[in-house]
């Protein structure tokens, strides 16, 4: 049974980010996207430097390559991403130095994007990474002081309004960094998405990214329970909660290998237990294909390896779905 199949009977998306020029060149790659998988991701593609670099000049053939072949497989599509402080904001937004005008050029940003992907991409990270990466603070990227110490909510209710403006209602989500692992970010987290929801905004559910980066980026994976832990604060908040980035270093040695299936298992889960976890999307789906490579070297990341073949993630992933799958059934045949 493919990871999609298990995923239905689970109600839940199973997703991969994905990129432009191997769904275009190849057959493998597209294969198995839309055989294994019910929802994308653009990787890259859908952010704002890559989308709309100039005020009057969008780049949408990739995005819309992506948005299309998801429509053509029946895959729910999430957008990848408005507002992400960090990186791919172009200069022209950055440089503004009025509040007004930065606002204005958000606003226009997001009327754009919900003209052309209203009717394809229901799902948005409305904001990526608010949070600083490693800290308990918000980003802090100097031209975010132009919009004020607020800004999380004054970008997310531009989104809202732009979204109403053009008559559809995507569902808005925060989409952050290491919460799973690190008690200050995922306490922020909570804090945050507690404002926006104060402040009677739309916010959807709160995207878990779970890049598991260890030991080159952060110390620790989540435990289990820890990771149930934050799932389950999310969705006290009444909204929903994702896992939308999941990769997980290796040591590519056959035992490495066993035992990130093992990570993935336990992990994917403990998060299932929560029926407000609607999604599951990992951060690519083959080794052949990954920014960590780039990064922290040859670390296997992924649910296939470079040709394709499913490796033990992948068996820890399907069988995680496959306890909720079963779990579902079960709660279905008592009613
Ligand atoms: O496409 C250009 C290419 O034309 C150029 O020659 C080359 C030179 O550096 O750059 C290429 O663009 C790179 C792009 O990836 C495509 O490979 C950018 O430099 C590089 O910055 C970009 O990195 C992406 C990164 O986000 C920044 O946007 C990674 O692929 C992507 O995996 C990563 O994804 C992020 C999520 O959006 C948010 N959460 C963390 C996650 C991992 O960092």
């Amino acid at each position: 049974m493919s990871l999609r199949a298990l995923a239905d009977a689970a109600g839940v998306r199973v997703g991969a980010a994905v990129t432009a020029a191997p769904l275009r060149s190849d057959d493998r790659y597209r294969h198995t996207l839309v055989t294994e998988f019910n929802s994308v991701t653009a990787e890259n593609e859908m952010k704002w430097a890559r989308l709309h670099p100039d005020p009057d000049r969008w780049t949408t053939v990739d995005a819309d390559l992506i948005a299309t072949t998801a429509h053509e497989h029946d895959m729910a599509v999430r957008g990848h991403t408005l507002f992400w402080p960090h990186l791919a904001i172009p200069d022209w937004v950055t440089g503004q130095t009025s509040r007004a005008e930065m606002l204005a050029a958000v606003a226009d940003h997001c009327r754009g994007v919900f003209a052309r992907y209203g009717d394809t991409v229901a799902r948005w990270d409305a904001i990526n990474e608010p949070m600083h990466w490693l800290e308990g603070r918000l980003a802090d990227q100097p031209w975010l002081g132009v919009i004020g110490p607020d800004w999380p909510i004054d970008v997310f209710r531009v989104a809202a309004d732009a979204a109403a403006e053009v008559g559809v209602a995507p569902e808005l989500w925060l989409n952050v960094t290491h919460a799973d692992v690190l008690s200050e970010k995922q306490a922020l987290c909570i804090e945050l998405a507690q404002q926006l929801l104060d402040a009677g905004l739309p916010l959807h559910g709160i995207g878990l990214q779970t890049h598991c980066l260890v030991p080159d980026f952060i110390p620790e994976l989540p435990t289990p329970e820890h990771l149930a832990a934050v799932v389950g604060a999310v969705a006290d908040l009444g909204i929903e909660v994702a896992i939308t980035e999941m990769d997980l270093l290796a040591e590519p040695t056959p035992a490495g290998l066993v035992r990130q299936g093992t990570h993935y298992r336990e992990l994917l889960s403990a998060a299932l237990e929560q029926p407000r976890l609607t999604e599951v999307t990992f951060w690519g789906f083959t080794d052949a294909h990954t920014w960590i490579t780039d990064h922290f070297g040859e670390r296997a990341p992924l649910l296939f390896d470079e040709d394709y073949r499913p490796k033990p993630a992948y068996d820890g992933v399907a069988d995680a779905l496959r306890h909720r799958a079963s779990s579902l059934a079960r709660e279905e045949t008592v009613r």
